[in-house]
């Protein structure tokens, strides 16, 4: 038995995808959708509440603030309610309106910020700017704790110490590389700064239209893996780390989405989708023997 829903986030099962890769070598990938609030973003939440507790600048009962394309809300909401603080969603009104029904079910205030650059359902770096601006202010306005995913060194401690571990074990040691796309980069990193001393090479997915990280440049900053590619290199980038840049196409992610429901039974958001692509490339890149792991950050079913 868990204490709480807290001690329920990570430890999530690893699956074989060898229906959508039969091969060459093997693709694993973790179910990070089935963490309390949904996805991988539970695990920062966890890491990043706990640690403002410990060090006394998230007081007994004090509201948290954190602009969020809907995960790190989620994950928020579900530790804010389990240690007793208010929680307050700020959000671009571009993510999926299921989003915000999500937060609010969980208990959150959902601030939504109107769209700068994006279209509904493409949330570009611009839009996620406008929202952070908003979220500074209004914790400032409040008296609260401002998150700050992307600068917060809790996004990548929560992959050291626990993704980047479990997948280790998971494997028995046989992992050959680690696949994952970028948004703050926390999962990239973290994970990568516990592999890359057993030899794992670090394979990061993006946009190919916001090529930021192997080209330099974005064409277009719209597209639909939500969550990550905003076309910027986020603070917390580690570029040794990064073996390999995959760039993947809109059109692209939307087929293996389909594939991971029809052959897998998943039916997971776009990013996992991306991720599952790129691992597919990565080993058949890698060749016969080699195992490659990836994260399924979330289901699809937010993005109805
Ligand atoms: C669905 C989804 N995929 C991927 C990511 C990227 O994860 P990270 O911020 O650890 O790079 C996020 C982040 O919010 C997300 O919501």
């Amino acid at each position: 038995m868990h204490a709480s829903a807290l001690d329920s986030i990570g430890n999530t099962p690893l699956l074989a995808l060898d229906r959508v890769h039969p091969g060459p070598g093997r693709v694993v990938a973790k179910a990070e959708y089935a963490n309390p609030g949904g996805s991988i973003k539970d695990r920062p939440a966890r890491q990043i509440v706990l640690a403002a507790r410990d060090a006394g600048v998230l007081a007994e009962g004090r509201p948290v603030v954190e602009m969020t394309s809907g995960n790190m809300g989620a994950g928020l909401a579900v530790v804010c309610a389990v240690l007793g603080h208010p929680f307050v969603a700020v959000m671009s009104a571009g993510n999926s309106p299921a989003r915000r029904a999500m937060l609010e079910g969980l208990g959150a205030e959902v601030v939504l910020v109107p769209q700068v650059e994006g279209r509904p359902g493409q949330v570009t770096g611009k839009d996620v700017r406008a929202a952070a601006a908003r979220a500074v202010s209004l914790a400032q306005e409040r008296g609260g704790y401002y998150v700050d995913q992307f600068r917060n060194p809790g996004s990548v401690a929560a992959h050291a110490t626990t993704t980047g571990p479990e997948l280790w074990n998971q494997t028995g040691g046989r992992l050959d590389a680690f696949v994952a796309c970028v948004g703050s980069g926390g999962t990239f990193v973290g994970t990568m700064t516990a592999l890359r001393p057993h030899g794992v090479q670090g394979v990061a997915v993006e946009p190919a239209k916001a090529a930021i990280l192997s080209r330099g440049r974005v064409d277009d900053p719209r597209h639909v893996i939500q969550g990550c590619g905003y076309g910027v290199v986020p603070p917390k980038w580690q570029a040794d780390l990064c073996d390999h840049v995959e760039r993947v196409t809109d059109a692209e992610v939307v087929a293996t989405r389909r594939r991971l429901a029809e052959r897998e039974g998943l039916f997971v958001g776009f990013s996992a989708a991306a991720n599952v692509l790129a691992a597919s490339r990565t080993a058949a890149r890698l060749g016969e023997d080699a195992v490659v792991a990836t994260v399924l950050c979330d289901t699809g079913l937010k993005y109805l």
